[in-house]
């Protein structure tokens, strides 16, 4: 197979911090080339160099043979080479189309065009089975679709390597297989792929070949069909993990939470939640199984008072709820992992530390007089503690969190919501887009919650994580509860079935 990119000695730093130190990668042409590195490896910083959006320190680029300075997105665009982000950047406030096009001509003729131009994208979609409603805005249309506009976006604009970072992270079993048979395509078209994912399990399916990342350098590239998913995670982590098995409990008496019928929206069926009635015990995880969009976002903001349930009643510690504030819930001892890191969970411009103490700042622990004077030493130390126990990977602890990667900006929300020793902890896809090593530290916290009486809610798409960590498994599908089932052996074709609304 032909080069199509070579990058060579690439390095780039921030600061005192080298994101990327002298990185040798080479794309084949019609390849799956895949990333794959701990969260802060450096697989962002690097694609985003080759996208135009930073430039190298050092180091040089060459395409189809031939030396290129990739100095903007735009230039990226005119070689060919496309990318979606990890946090996607549509505009919200614009339809499907409008995202498609912008920027792709400054020419007025383009309304004349229109029908045309729709025509061509629609032909677009269907030849690689990118399903898209044209004409919906952002806001309406679920993350998969979302996906599924970006990468039609980049195509549109004639991407012949597409840059896909961590796709999956976000999307369900059947979306991920759409995916697939999309790179594919593009694969049987002799396009080429840079694919960045911490899921081994896809990892090894999609891709041709495998470059690890350790620390902002490059350790190995390795052929998929001479290697294992045990190699790969020594190579990623520079030594051998074993993974965990959890003990499941069964169901304590004493409820911390109990929904009674329960309903908000209730005609919608992917953004509302119909008379669902569940109890969440003092230690034990109850999961909720389900494809997303299914009510799940607006079953977690109903039990952390984000959102008033417009029928039914919520019980905590046996007391009827009669407002729904987040401030009470979280009074109450409720923590909060959200689905959304950068809506709901993180301040961007905000320091590390002042993310991480941000709920707990009118406590005498860390102020005097409720806020109004802080310790500042006490919330150094602290915040230093945290930055080790949960391996925070930052420059300090006064760096904004916006440039922090999207591993390291989970950990931060977790360190906050874990430390407050919740009594309720509702879990919302705690480990999307984590490492392996991560992703097991953060299951070994959640369980050891429990096993100390904390009651968890844990949302997850991820039907692997539910199974490991659930006592209890509660199928949501189109806003209701389809079956609740032990998580001691659970009947796993059964619970595949509900989330899929075919529950007998
Ligand atoms: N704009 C920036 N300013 C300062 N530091 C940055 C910036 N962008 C990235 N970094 C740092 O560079 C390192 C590599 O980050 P990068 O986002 O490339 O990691 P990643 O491999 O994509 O991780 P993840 O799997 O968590 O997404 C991190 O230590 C990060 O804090
Ligand atoms: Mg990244």
């Amino acid at each position: 197979m032909r080069e199509l990119l070579v990058m060579k000695n690439i390095t780039k730093k921030f600061g005192d911090i080298y994101a990327n130190k002298d990185i040798n990668l080479i794309i084949r042409e019609g390849e799956v080339h895949t990333l794959l590195g701990e969260n802060g490896a450096g697989k962002s910083t690097l694609m985003n160099i080759l996208i135009g959006l930073y430039q190298p320190t050092s180091g040089s680029i060459y395409y189809r043979g031939k030396k290129v300075k990739i100095d903007s997105p735009s230039k990226a665009m005119k070689l060919g080479i496309g990318m979606v982000h990890q946090h996607f950047m549509l505009v919200e406030a614009m339809t499907v189309f409008e995202n498609i096009i912008l920027g792709v001509t400054k020419d007025s003729s383009i309304f004349i065009k229109k029908d045309r131009i729709k025509k061509d994208i629609l032909e677009l979609a269907s030849k690689y089975g990118l399903n898209v409603e044209i004409d919906k805005p952002i806001t309406e249309i679920s993350v998969g679709e979302q996906q599924r506009v970006e990468i039609l976006k980049a195509l549109y604009r004639g991407a012949e390597l597409l840059i896909l970072d961590e796709p999956t992270a976000a999307l369900t079993d059947i979306e991920v297989e759409g995916l697939f048979r999309v790179i594919k395509k593009l694969i049987s078209e002799k396009k080429s792929v840079v694919f960045i994912s911490h899921k081994m399990r896809e990892v090894l399916e999609i891709s041709d070949r495998i470059t690890i990342l350790r620390m902002g350098h490059t350790i190995k590239t390795l052929d998929k069909n001479k290697t294992n998913a045990e190699e790969l995670a020594a190579l990623m982590i520079g030594k051998k993990m074993v993974s965990s098995k959890y003990k499941k409990v069964s169901k304590t008496k004493e409820n911390i939470i109990a929904l009674e019928h329960i309903s908000f929206n209730k005609e919608s069926k992917h953004n509302g939640i119909k008379d669902i009635s569940l109890t969440v015990g003092k230690g034990e995880i109850l999961g909720i199984a389900g494809v997303d969009g299914n009510g799940q976002s607006q079953l977690a903001q109903v039990v952390t008072g984000v959102i008033t349930p417009h029928e039914g009643n919520i019980y905590l510690y046996g007391k009827k709820v009669a407002q729904f504030d987040p401030n009470d819930f979280i009074n109450s001892n409720i923590s909060h992992i959200p689905e959304d890191r950068n809506k709901m969970g993180l301040i961007g411009d905000m320091s590390v530390k002042e993310n991480l103490i941000l709920k707990s700042i009118e406590k005498s622990k860390f102020s005097l007089k409720k806020g109004l004077f802080l310790k500042k030493k006490i919330i150094n130390q602290y915040s230093n503690e945290m930055k080790k126990k949960y391996d925070i990977r930052c420059s300090s602890i006064d760096q904004e969190v916006r440039n922090l990667s999207g591993g390291n900006q989970q950990k931060i929300v977790l360190a906050r919501e874990l430390e407050m020793e919740p009594e309720l902890l509702v879990a919302v896809h705690p480990t999307r887009g984590l490492d392996i090593g991560a992703t097991k530290y953060v299951h070994d916290k959640i369980i050891s919650a429990r096993d100390k009486g904390c009651g968890v809610i844990l949302i997850s798409a991820d039907f692997d994580e539910i199974l490991k960590l659930s006592d209890r498994i509660a199928v949501m599908f189109e806003g209701q509860i389809v079956g609740i089932y032990s998580g001691d052996n659970p009947p796993i074709d059964e619970i595949s079935l509900a989330m899929a609304g075919k529950a007998e």
